[in-house]
């Protein structure tokens, strides 16, 4: 059943439901006719064995002399008065003088009347009734009948209307049916075979949207919204590829440049160190881009898991201002770090990584001193880098976060435009988000913010590591 196309099953459902309606409705409406003629006959013959037994009161019934019409009509209708015994006192014409009751009948009759309801009179079906008298000092039994041949020629007919109309009716329905299913079925084929055919370079073709607003016609908004979402998605890989392959062909470039010069003619133990040490640096940038890579692919896929545990954003601000401090010092700059006693729910090494980048930025990109600190806002904190250096450049704010998104725009600088990118990955995968403004005072203000889970500030602590 379940692999036969929506339109034949939806069909068969509905001439299943019909079968079953109009077999009931033909069952009631032939019942219904057999009742009602049975109730008519009832009242004729009622009515006629009263006309009789009054008759029987006044001695003579005279229901031989009687004119036909008397008390039957077209001649299937007859009557008879028998004695206690069976014998035959009086009868309409064409009885044949054979008692109409056999004797175990005429014990049964008490006091009331006894209807009989289907009896067989030379072999034509037949209703009595017998109804007793006392009349002539006798008991009498005065028996009317009525022959059931057009009761049932009519029921029969009904009966061959039904069997042969019914069915029509179903198939001529169902046909119908099937058809209105396969009409309304047919957009759905459509867009089946639109979609069948779409290649991955055609996906900015759109499926066949039927022009009603119906259930159809959302499907294949909705399907053409979620091509939308995949062309936009391929898109932002095949870019990212590209310029992946862009940043890693500069630093390759520089490399085997540093190469090829050493190698060139007979060098200097100082120039060989020399071209090693920058070498080096290549490297190291060409390390740190796979991992940036490697990190936002994960990022990308969903399998960057994040553990979150509870960790104490002092030690947080604390371990990252130790870290930098070195760097900070030999370029005559302080990190400060202020947190309130916060703990929070995170993947600690993935936050410090996100605020790393942050400091990194403000060292390579920023002036002087470097903050580091937490407001709470509502139901999430934040957590801030803030520098004095220049800033963003006005309108480059929007794109910050972008992938390989950088102010000078020239490739081939220190970074890849991959670090705010991934700060921003990272505090999506912690529920929360990631901005950037520039502070009136001048400077940079780069922040996270992540939502509170179960944590309060208790305290206020300052760490402070200056370089001197
Ligand atoms: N603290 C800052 N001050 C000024 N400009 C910044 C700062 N941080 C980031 N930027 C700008 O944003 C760009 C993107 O930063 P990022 O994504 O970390 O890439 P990268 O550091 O590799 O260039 C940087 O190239 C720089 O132009
Ligand atoms: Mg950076």
């Amino acid at each position: 059943m379940s692999g036969l196309p929506i339109r034949v099953r939806l069909t068969l459902a509905f001439a299943a439901a019909l079968a079953l309606l109009l077999a009931s409705a033909g069952l009631l409406l032939y019942q219904h006719l057999g009742r009602s003629l049975d109730y008519a006959i009832d009242q004729a013959l009622r009515a006629r064995a009263a006309d009789v037994a009054a008759l029987v009161a006044q001695a003579d019934t005279g229901l031989r002399e009687a004119p036909p019409n008397a008390f039957v009509s077209a001649g299937n209708d007859f009557a008879q008065v028998l004695d206690a015994h069976g014998h035959i006192i009086d009868e309409t014409p064409g009885l044949g003088r054979t008692p109409l009751l056999a004797r175990d009948q005429i014990a049964n009759v008490h006091a009331r009347p006894l209807p009989i309801k289907r009896a067989y009179r030379r072999n034509v079906p037949v209703r009595l009734l017998v109804l007793p008298v006392h009349a002539q000092d006798k008991r009498l039994l005065v028996v009317v009948g009525t022959s059931l041949r057009s009761r049932d020629t009519a029921l029969a007919s009904l009966r061959r209307e039904l069997v042969v109309g019914g069915p029509i009716a179903l198939l001529l329905v169902s046909l119908i049916g099937y058809a209105l299913a396969a009409g309304a079925l047919r957009p759905v084929e459509r867009m089946r075979a639109q979609a069948a055919a779409l290649s991955e370079a055609h996906l900015d073709e759109r499926l066949p949207v039927p022009a009603a607003r119906d259930e159809l016609a959302r499907l294949g908004n909705t399907l053409n919204d979620l091509l939308a979402r995949l062309r936009t998605a391929l898109e932002r890989e095949r870019s990212f590829v590209a310029d992946a392959s862009h940043e890693l062909r500069t630093p390759l470039a520089l490399l085997r440049a540093e190469i090829e010069l050493a190698l060139d003619q007979p060098r200097e133990k100082n120039e060989l160190e020399g071209a090693l040490r920058s070498a080096a640096d290549e490297v190291d940038r060409l390390s740190q881009l796979a991992e940036h890579l490697l990190l936002l692919a994960r990022l990308d896929r969903g399998a960057l898991r994040i553990r979150t545990a509870s960790a104490e954003l002092t030690d947080v601000f604390e371990s990252l201002a130790a870290r930098f401090d070195q760097r900070a010092r030999a370029a005559g700059r302080h990190i400060h770090a202020d947190s309130g006693t916060h703990l929070l729910a995170v993947d600690r090494v993935r936050l410090e990584q996100a605020l790393a980048n942050l400091i990194e930025n403000a060292l390579r990109h920023g002036n002087g001193d470097i903050r580091l600190y937490a407001v709470e806002v509502g139901n999430a904190i934040e957590l801030h880098v803030a520098d004095h250096g220049p800033g963003f450049p006005p309108g480059f704010l929007h794109h910050a976060f972008d992938r390989f998104s950088r102010a000078d725009n020239a490739r081939g600088g220190s970074g890849a435009g991959l670090g705010l990118a991934i700060v921003a990955e990272i505090a999506a995968a912690h529920g929360g988000t990631a901005a950037a403004a520039n502070r009136p005072e001048g400077g940079a203000d780069i922040w996270l913010s992540i939502p509170l889970a179960h944590n309060r500030p208790q305290q206020t602590r300052s760490v402070t590591t200056a370089s001197r």
